[in-house]
């Protein structure tokens, strides 16, 4: 055992001990088990950043020297070139980003490299680092949202006219616009955007300062590195700033909503596209064959989407129990936020940018959906409107028009199929006026109202959405 610590450029042997006062190295199983390189390095842009801007400040507090500042940033200019062409050199014995980068930024730039860390520790080092990280992908997330809403629009807007069997319990309900019904998605994930839009700025925060746990002795100028990090605004309480990370746990939840919103997109197109709705038809870029049915052609990606979503929301389940029983502050525990964020984010960006593409994919059959609508007797509601117009009290009307249908079943026959003698039958009001409101287009067009699914009411939705998007 050496009377002082190893110099960080030593700390990729196996053999040595964390520090001093260890007497025996890690056990190689444990150093596996603790290293979090493996997965973390892809914070490597943001740990060079907060670097940085941290050791700038330190330099403009005058507690690091101009030399130092320089050599920092000439080493760090070169680690990340080295990065970035692959040539760097990750090591397991080095346990994570932080330790990685700094050991390499000292055997660069000798004595510079080891002051970097002053007023500084891992715990507010890489809470800053996920923020920045993922701040950024959250930007990046709000964008393919809003590319995915344009691209439903262009669709909901092309079918704004064609008619489509609205369902409640999955049972034939009341005519509704395809394009409607897709502007449903398109507030749903307006939603989603706003809901980005406000966890980023809690995430948009500076731990930096806080160092371990209790803030620093040094003069650290947090409001100068918040700046320069384009942070809004500094972590108010040290302990909280290291050990809370309440804001991946937000960003999760929204990330699962928005998968929540695409996997029942998912679902309706997968039964749009089965033989017995026969509604849609995927392009077949996006399906897949059978190796053995010579017929299918499977809707795998909505399927796959559907089945992310359960993952996605896996991960809300485990970064929520991960923070559960943690007494302040930093705790080891926390090393196990990255995995199941950095696959929430791969999950949804890949899912909002594939399903960007699928909406142009979607071919509509409007007979198939007239056929279904017509066989649900989806104007039943329009014919108790219609009486209701005539003086009728509503529930007196239902149950007129309850009638009339059971007999038009009984004829196989839709509404608009009884002649006017039979529907005079069950009401001495119904007039030929009647057949109008029986109509599917009737039906769609009388919907006239701001929120409705009349057709001029999804052009001007359409309008809104395109003035918003931009
Ligand atoms: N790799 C660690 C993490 O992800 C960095 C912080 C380590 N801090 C510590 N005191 N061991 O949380």
């Amino acid at each position: 055992m050496s009377a002082t610590p190893p110099p960080a450029s030593q700390l990729d042997k196996k053999s040595e001990a964390w520090s001093a006062l260890f007497s025996e190295p890690m056990s190689e199983l444990v150093q596996r088990y603790t290293a979090s390189v493996f997965f973390d390095q892809r914070l490597w842009r943001a740990d060079i950043e907060g670097s940085l801007a941290h050791a700038e400040m330190l330099h403009a507090q005058g507690l690091i020297g101009a030399d130092d500042w320089a050599a920092i940033q000439r080493g760090m200019a070169q680690i990340r070139q080295e990065i970035e062409s692959g040539a760097f050199e990750w090591k397991l014995a080095l346990e994570d980003v932080h330790l990685n980068i700094e050991a390499r930024l000292t055997q660069l730039v000798g004595d510079a490299g080891k002051r970097l860390h002053t007023g500084r520790s891992r715990n507010d080092q890489v809470a800053t680092d996920v923020r920045l990280w993922l701040r950024g992908e959250i930007d990046a997330i709000v964008a393919l949202l809003g590319a995915l809403q344009r691209a439903l629009v262009d669709v909901a807007e092309k079918n704004a006219d064609v008619i489509l069997p609205g369902f409640t319990h999955l049972q034939v309900a009341q005519p509704v616009s395809f394009g409607h019904h897709l502007l449903a998605y398109v507030e749903m994930f307006a939603r989603d955007a706003e809901r980005m839009a406000d966890v980023r700025k809690r995430v948009n925060r500076l731990p930096l300062g806080a160092a371990a746990l209790a803030g620093t002795s040094y003069a650290l100028d947090r409001e100068r590195v918040a700046k320069t990090l384009g942070f809004d605004g500094v972590c108010q309480n040290s302990l909280d700033a290291v050990s809370d990370r309440d804001f991946a746990i937000e960003f999760s939840a929204a990330a699962a909503l928005v998968m929540v919103h695409v996997s029942r997109l998912s679902e309706e197109l997968i039964l749009w596209m089965s033989q017995s709705f026969g509604f849609i038809d995927l392009a077949d870029r996006f399906c897949t064959g059978s190796s053995i049915m010579p017929q299918k052609k499977n809707p795998d990606v909505p399927e796959l989407a559907r089945g992310k979503t359960g993952r996605v929301v896996g991960h809300l389940m485990g970064l929520v129990t991960l923070m559960k029983g943690q007494p302040l502050a930093y705790n080891k525990d926390n090393q196990e936020d990255k995995e199941p964020l950095f696959d929430t984010v791969d999950t949804l960006k890949d899912t909002l940018r594939i399903f960007a593409e699928l909406a142009g994919g979607i071919t509509v059959k409007p007979e198939a959906m007239e056929r279904a609508a017509l066989k649900g007797y989806a104007t039943a509601t329009d014919l108790a409107d219609y009486l209701v117009k005539k003086g009728l009290p509503f529930r007196d009307a239902h149950e007129v028009v309850a009638h009339a249908v059971k007999h038009a079943i009984g004829q196989g026959v839709d509404l608009a199929a009884l002649p006017i003698d039979t529907l005079r039958g069950f009401h001495a009001s119904i007039g030929d006026d009647v057949y109008a409101v029986l109509t599917l287009r009737g039906s769609l067009e009388a919907r006239n109202l701001l929120g409705g699914t009349a057709p001029l009411q999804v052009r001007a939705q359409v309008a809104r959405h395109r003035a918003r998007l931009g």
